[in-house]
């Protein structure tokens, strides 16, 4: 299954936008999101992003002095997990495409006393400017949905992992409880964007980040996605009932 969508054409959450256009949109989104992002995070999933982070840190299987890469890091929750896992002896490089995000990252891991063992590069998921076979693990999270062609992304990452190297994709998904769709459906469209509003005066983003997750491939979708990326022993977990899923895969 390749991307699905056709050439020339994108979703931006439930809008088809000319491909070439969608990462500027997504751009502008947390350009807005980002110096309120983290008290979103907590708002909107009350705290239960980071014990989906702390699910996805356990699976990373890193060792001390080991690199790791973490792709549209965004404000560093999981550059931050990686670092520990690695110590002082390991690498850990956080990427994202937008500066905002970065930057706000920067603060927040310098304010944690996180730095020397984590490199900051801000670049595209779709083409990673890493040399090939470099990294012991590579996480994304939340991020996959952002971007505009997930089989260009899966390659990239899937490039510069080292063989028998892990990647970890962190991503809301498909519930599997069909008789919670109603009440995830009312949270998503009204309170989401209700709160977007209240805290980041922005509901538009907001209503973007429900769209999007709609429109993200499942967890069997994505299983496909990264097996025609190359990657194998391809599985995943459903967390708070798939509301959110690890996808874990490797290169051989
Ligand atoms: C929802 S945030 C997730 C941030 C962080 N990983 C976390 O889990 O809190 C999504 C991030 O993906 C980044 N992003 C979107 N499109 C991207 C792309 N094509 N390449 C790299 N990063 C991208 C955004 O800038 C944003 O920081």
């Amino acid at each position: 299954m390749a991307d699905p969508q056709p050439s020339d054409k994108a979703d931006f959450g439930f809008q088809s936008v000319p491909r070439r256009e969608k990462a500027g949109r997504v751009r502008a989104v947390f350009d807005s999101v980002a110096p309120k992002y983290d008290l979103m995070n907590d708002l909107m999933s009350g705290g239960l992003h980071r014990l989906w982070k702390i699910f996805t840190l356990h699976r990373t299987g890193l060792q001390p002095g080991q690199m790791a890469l973490d792709v549209a890091g965004g404000t560093g929750d999981l550059a931050a997990g990686l670092a520990a896992r690695v110590g002082p002896d390991g690498l850990v490089l956080m990427t994202d495409i937008n500066g905002a995000m970065l930057e706000q990252g920067r603060r927040r891991l310098l304010d944690r006393g996180i730095f020397g063992n984590v490199v900051m590069a801000q670049a595209n998921a779709e083409n990673l400017p890493f040399a090939a076979n470099q990294f012991h693990c590579i996480t994304i999270g939340f991020g996959l949905r952002n971007v505009t062609n997930k089989s260009a992304a899966l390659a990239s990452m899937m490039r510069t992992l080292k063989p028998g190297g892990r990647l970890l994709i962190l991503e809301f998904s498909k519930p599997a409880l069909n008789f919670l769709k109603p009440v995830y459906d009312f949270y998503s469209f009204k309170i989401l964007p209700a709160l977007g509003e209240i805290v980041a005066s922005d509901a538009q983003s907001y209503q973007y980040l429900a769209e999007s997750i709609r429109m993200h491939p499942d967890q069997e979708a994505m299983l496909t996605l990264m097996s025609e990326a190359g990657l194998e022993d391809n599985h995943y977990y459903n967390l708070s009932g798939g509301i959110v899923a690890l996808h874990v895969g490797y290169k051989y």
